[in-house]
């Protein structure tokens, strides 16, 4: 059994809305889990649930093999920290560290040290005396992380730790967060709908849709291995491209075959997609595995509709039958609107079934 069970895990708000749909995973000791989806899709419910802030509706949260299910949230061994980090201003730093110790009702020798441990780790010691409110953005919510790392749970749950932070303070802190997770070994779940500081954050990612899990993978395995169309639109910046294509065979050979342009298929999916004759599948190809290629090697000629520059790479619209694909290139710089490029493919493609959406393997 993993160190963290959800188990068969369900909330309906008000008996009818369904946040959280028959949830099950495992989370292992140590483990960073990143839980990622889009808006409204349930990951604030689970986490509320398992550090008990909400009712369970069915299912179990088990924590080193017992049910916590029943237990307070300050029973649970467990920790978290909101979207709105929410430290209180009318304490002082040490006071806000030190509060949920005194609950406890540790001694105040050990209370100075756990805060001092905690400060040091989230390099705030020389606040310790201010007022939340004479402190940056990113120091408040340093203090956050310290105050939840002075009571020393089993598990950290993380609710988009870092949203109230500019662009580049959330870099810095995501990178923090990562060393504190990695000087302690805890044991973390953490919430973002932003999939780069999933897939930098993330031993595992946990891709949610609908209150269901859609799929679970380290970063390269959602990225390079996507199990839907949801997953491959979610995941990537530009998303999958997707274009419908019929599937024909003819002698030997298995062809993916538009209007525009048609190939072979040499992939090992050929055979999965000897039983899709005649029908309608979907090619999905993410925007960097289109090729800028030579008049001989494309697979079909586009106009470029617009540039958008991003210094290490280009990101070209192009034009593919009334359909706009995103292509990533590093080569074509000095591109102007207008002009005509060869496009290749290469090899990693995915087949997606068009009524499921699911991958054809
Ligand atoms: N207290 C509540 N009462 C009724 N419905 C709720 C309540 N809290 C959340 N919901 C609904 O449950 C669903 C899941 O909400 P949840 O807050 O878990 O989503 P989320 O994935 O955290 O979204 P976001 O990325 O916007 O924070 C949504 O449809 C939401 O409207
Ligand atoms: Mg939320």
């Amino acid at each position: 059994m993993a160190f963290l069970e959800l188990m068969n895990l369900t909330k309906k708000y008000q008996g009818k809305i369904l946040a959280v749909d028959n949830m099950s995973l495992g989370i292992n000791e140590n483990e960073f889990l990143v839980l990622l989806g889009p808006s409204g899709c349930g990951k604030t419910t689970t986490m509320r649930m398992i550090a008990g802030l909400e009712e369970v509706t069915e299912g179990d949260i088990v924590l080193e093999g017992k049910s916590i299910k029943g237990l307070q949230p300050k029973n649970r061994g467990v920790s978290m920290i909101f979207q709105s980090y929410a430290v209180w201003p009318h304490m002082t730093v040490y006071q806000n560290i030190a509060y949920a110790l005194k609950l406890r009702k540790m001694s105040k020798e050990d209370i100075k040290k756990r805060v001092q441990k905690a400060a040091e780790m989230a390099n705030i010691t020389e606040y310790l005396e201010r007022s939340p409110n004479q402190l940056s953005g990113g120091q408040r919510q340093r203090v956050a992380v310290a105050r939840a790392l002075a009571v020393e749970p089993k598990l950290f749950l993380m609710d988009e730790p870092l949203s109230n932070l500019d662009a580049k303070l959330r870099i810095t802190m995501r990178t923090e967060l990562k060393k504190v997770h990695e000087e302690l070994g805890s044991t973390t779940i953490f919430v973002t709908h932003d999939q780069s500081e999933a897939m930098s954050l993330a031993d595992r990612i946990v891709v949610m849709n609908k209150g269901t899990i859609e799929q679970i993978g380290t970063p390269n395995e959602i990225y390079h291995n996507c199990e839907s169309m949801f997953v491959a639109n979610f995941i990537g910046s530009p998303p999958t491209n997707f274009i419908d294509v019929t599937i024909e065979l003819e002698d030997k050979r298995v062809i993916a075959k538009h209007e525009a342009f048609q190939f072979n298929i040499t992939t090992h999916i050929k055979e999965t997609l000897k039983s899709y004759e005649g029908k309608k599948v979907v090619l999905g190809v993410r925007p960097e595995n289109f090729t800028v290629t030579d008049e001989e090697k494309k697979l079909f000629k586009s106009k470029v509709q617009f540039m958008e520059p991003q210094g290490s790479h280009t990101i070209a619209v192009i034009g593919l039958s009334g359909q706009q694909l995103k292509i990533v290139s590093t080569k074509i710089f000095d591109v102007k609107v207008g002009q005509q490029l060869n496009i290749g493919i290469n090899q990693k493609y995915f087949f997606f079934d068009k009524e499921s959406g699911e991958r054809i393997r």
